[in-house]
């Protein structure tokens, strides 16, 4: 399996891996919008191919700390593996590869909102005890679904505050875990 930064080129092959994914248009419509937001920048977005087929595709997008912090944020998603090719550890992979990329960027914090059994197992961990709202409220009942993890210590305790998303991401349905 090799996973590489996406390329233009590879738009069409990764919304076909995110309609697979997510069995209808929410992933696909999401990467276009997040592709022309330009408060969405800087983005990851990383496509890993088995038997030279795109079988999965991770993007994460600029956030910020409202109020104003000297941080760098990063939300993940969407994250997608074609059904034939899960539970062969491509996801994992995806987001070791992004949080390596984004370490090495500078990037301080990220955040996700997701499945609260599956992210854990990458480092995050529930966000709202922690101090981060996210950009819309998530019922009570998932609050653990928003995540973070620090790539630099001492952030999380030092530094709190509501989770701003990119400007095609401040949507509620976006936000309903
Ligand atoms: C979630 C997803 C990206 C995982 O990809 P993957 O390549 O299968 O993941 P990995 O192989 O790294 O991990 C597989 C493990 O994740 C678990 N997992 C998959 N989906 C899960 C979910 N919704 N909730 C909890 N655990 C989940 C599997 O049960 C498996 O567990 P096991 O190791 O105990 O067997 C993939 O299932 C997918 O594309 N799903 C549809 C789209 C989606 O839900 N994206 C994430 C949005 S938050």
């Amino acid at each position: 399996m090799i996973i590489r930064k996406a390329l233009d080129s590879d738009l069409d092959d990764i919304l076909s891996v995110e309609r697979a994914a997510f069995d209808g248009e929410d992933g696909a419509e999401i990467v276009q919008k997040l592709l022309g937001d330009d408060s969405a920048q800087p983005i990851v977005s990383l496509v890993a191919f088995q038997e030279n087929r795109t079988v999965g595709h991770i993007f994460f997008s600029r956030a910020t700390l409202e109020p104003n912090a000297p941080l760098s944020l990063s939300i993940l998603g969407p994250l997608a593996v074609v059904p034939d090719a899960q539970r062969q550890g491509i996801g994992g992979k995806l987001i070791q590869k992004g949080l390596d990329i984004l370490s090495e960027s500078g990037v301080d914090l990220v955040f996700v909102l997701g499945h609260s059994t599956y992210y854990p197992r990458f480092g995050f961990k529930p966000a709202g005890n922690l101090g981060f709202e996210p950009h819309y409220p998530i019922p009570e009942k998932n609050a653990d679904a928003w995540m973070v993890q620090e790539l630099r210590p001492g952030i999380i305790g030092n530094f709190r505050g509501k989770v701003i998303c990119a400007d095609s991401l401040d949507d509620p349905q976006y936000w309903e875990e």
